[in-house]
């Protein structure tokens, strides 16, 4: 059993699907959490649930492509909690279409909220972590951010972008007991995914050799095992959790 007893994790994107999820295992496993979400309608039934099983939570307003919002909620975070011991960048967005027909502005709500949002959270999260000389940057990457795909310029790149981030910063942290890798989650059942058609999601079950879409537990159970001590000399890593649909 991994234990996070005594640690604070925030979580980008918390009010649904895997972000959702990777905070109730963060709590399950012992940990503080602090639920942070642009959209806030949701937060409260979720804080609820976590609470209910006797997790301790705080839930905080955020637009992780804003960077005044983003220093007011990791300081709400240190001012409740007075430490920040795991960032989880989950936040994320698709703005699907063909290159040569993509807007500007798909393109930059894109990098701006799955990029520039996990930089911007991370250099928060640095310096408590540096204090403490302990510290886990989990960042959510993307199955096709590693292999391409047709209609996802944006937010192939944005993914792309975050395993180099996740290897820069784990390249600058690690002499401070920081680590930083990313979970590369596969096709997993979420609103992001449910407007696939029935067919398409026959499709892709076809190409994964598990057989099936990916839950966001399983996406869960690897960020609790990054954010534990027991995986304190792994950095710099990308942790593919897609059915064996691509093996890098
Ligand atoms: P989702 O759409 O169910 O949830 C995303 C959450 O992020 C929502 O609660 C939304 O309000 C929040 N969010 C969006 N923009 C934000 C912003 N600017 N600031 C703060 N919060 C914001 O998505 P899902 O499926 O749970 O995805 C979570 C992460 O996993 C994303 O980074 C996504 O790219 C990644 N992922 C998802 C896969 C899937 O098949 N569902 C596959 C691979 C990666």
């Amino acid at each position: 059993m991994f234990l996070l007893n005594d640690r604070v994790a925030l979580v980008t994107g918390a009010s649904q699907g895997i972000g959702e999820a990777v905070a109730r295992s963060l709590a399950e496993a012992g940990a503080s959490v602090v639920l942070a979400d642009l959209n806030t309608s949701k937060l409260p039934a979720v804080q609820a649930g976590i609470e209910a099983a006797g997790g301790t939570t705080l839930a905080v307003g955020m637009d992780v492509g804003d960077p005044d919002q983003v220093k007011a909620a990791f300081q709400q975070a240190l001012d409740r909690f007075g430490r920040l011991d795991i960032l989880v960048n989950n936040a994320g967005i698709t703005r699907d279409g063909l290159a040569i027909r993509m807007k500007p502005e798909d393109w930059d709500a894109v990098l701006r909220t799955n990029l520039t949002g996990a930089h911007l959270c991370a250099q928060q999260a640095i310096s408590p972590m540096i204090r403490q000389r302990w510290g886990r940057i989990i960042n959510i990457a993307s199955v096709v951010g590693q292999m391409g795909n047709a209609g996802q310029a944006n937010y192939v790149a944005s993914k792309a972008g975050v395993i180099g981030l996740t290897k820069a910063l784990a390249t600058e942290l690690a002499s401070r007991n920081v680590t930083v890798n990313a979970v590369a989650p596969g096709f997993i059942a979420t609103a992001m995914t449910e407007k696939l058609s029935e067919k398409a999601v026959e499709q892709l079950s076809a190409r994964i050799p598990l057989g099936r879409l990916g839950t966001p537990a399983d996406i869960a159970a690897a960020v609790v095992f990054l954010a534990t001590e027991e995986a304190g000399y792994i950095t710099g890593h990308v942790l593919a959790v897609n059915g064996g649909m691509y093996m890098a």
